[in-house]
């Protein structure tokens, strides 16, 4: 019998030839250098290329913060960054890691993360434009520590769906609902962008806990930025098995979404009836997972 099924498991040309071509689209993802895909913008010397272009810090103190965006701009794609945030006491302090195309109307998708008191958790927090008008907001506690250790933030956008991912863990999934007037962002590319500054007039504890400058400068760390996206002649590069162009959740990965969205969440605009009074938006009457 295990003689047979290994017969059969010998791999024929035309199967020879599929997984040449797969293999052929994981090569080559846009890589993990941020002299090549990175530029930064703002801060004075306060943002520093490391490692050989590997790494990033940014800092903040009681002058400025700083910051960086891609060189390029994309139409949908995978996003990944890894982040390790501030330790101690970071309060009034947000660091951001987001992508927005520019002008009016923007589009915009988001990862922010909110400082906290020593001991107590950063809230990460997402948000969704589209043609200028957000109002999506979910908010998280992780369930690690995200100061002692870098962990993979991502962000996959298709035509379908927006996927936000902490270390592969889906936390939000937001949906095309453009078919039910939901404005989807579809057709502005839109650049990456980091950045650390002070927001202690709102940030932690709804602006009640302020920057410690004492404590200043405040650093945050960033590496193996990568981007999976389609060239503007129309070449495509996906890297990840689970390729970000047809990304949905599977079975698995929804019950992870679940966990998180039961366990983790501390706000979620969809249940949130004081503030839209008038109903909430058509997304969250559909099914959250
Ligand atoms: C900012 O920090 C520097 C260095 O700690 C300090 O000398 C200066 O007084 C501070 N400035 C303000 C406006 O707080
Ligand atoms: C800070 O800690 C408090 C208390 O533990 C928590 O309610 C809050 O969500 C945390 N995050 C921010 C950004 O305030
Ligand atoms: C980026 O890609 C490199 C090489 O493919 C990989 O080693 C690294 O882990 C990736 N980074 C993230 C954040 O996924």
């Amino acid at each position: 019998m295990a003689i047979f099924s290994n017969l059969k498991a010998l791999p024929n040309p035309v199967l020879l030839l599929s997984l040449l071509v797969v293999l052929a689209c994981f090569t080559s993802p846009s890589a993990a250098n941020f002299h090549k895909t990175a530029e930064i913008t703002w801060g004075d010397g306060r943002a520093k290329i490391i490692d050989g272009g590997r790494g990033l810090s940014l800092s903040l103190d009681n002058s400025s913060g700083s910051g960086f965006q891609s060189k390029n701009e994309y139409l949908f794609g995978r996003f990944d960054m890894q982040l390790k945030l501030i330790p101690g006491n970071s309060a009034g302090t947000v660091t951001t890691f987001f992508l927005s195309s520019q002008g009016q109307g923007h589009d915009e998708i988001d990862f922010e993360f909110l400082g906290n008191s020593s001991g107590h958790p950063y809230t990460v927090h997402t948000n969704v434009y589209s043609q200028g008008k957000g109002d999506k907001e979910q908010q998280f506690h992780l369930w690690f520590d995200p100061t002692a250790a870098y962990h993979t933030y991502s962000i996959v956008w298709n035509t379908q769906r927006i996927i936000f991912l902490v270390d592969n863990i889906p936390i939000r999934v937001f949906h095309n609902h453009d078919s039910s007037g939901v404005p989807f962002p579809k057709s502005k590319p839109m650049k990456v962008y980091c950045s650390l500054w002070n927001a202690d007039d709102w940030a932690t504890q709804g602006g009640l806990v302020k920057t410690d400058w004492t404590k200043a400068p405040f650093v945050a760390y960033y590496r193996n930025f990568n981007i999976s996206s389609c060239a503007a002649g129309g070449a495509c590069d996906s890297r990840s098995e689970n390729s970000w162009q047809v990304y949905e959740l599977n079975a698995k990965e929804r019950n992870r979404l679940r966990w998180v969205q039961q366990k983790h969440m501390v706000y979620n605009y969809c249940a949130d009836n004081k503030r839209f009074s008038q109903g909430t938006s058509h997304e969250c009457k559909r099914s959250r997972f």
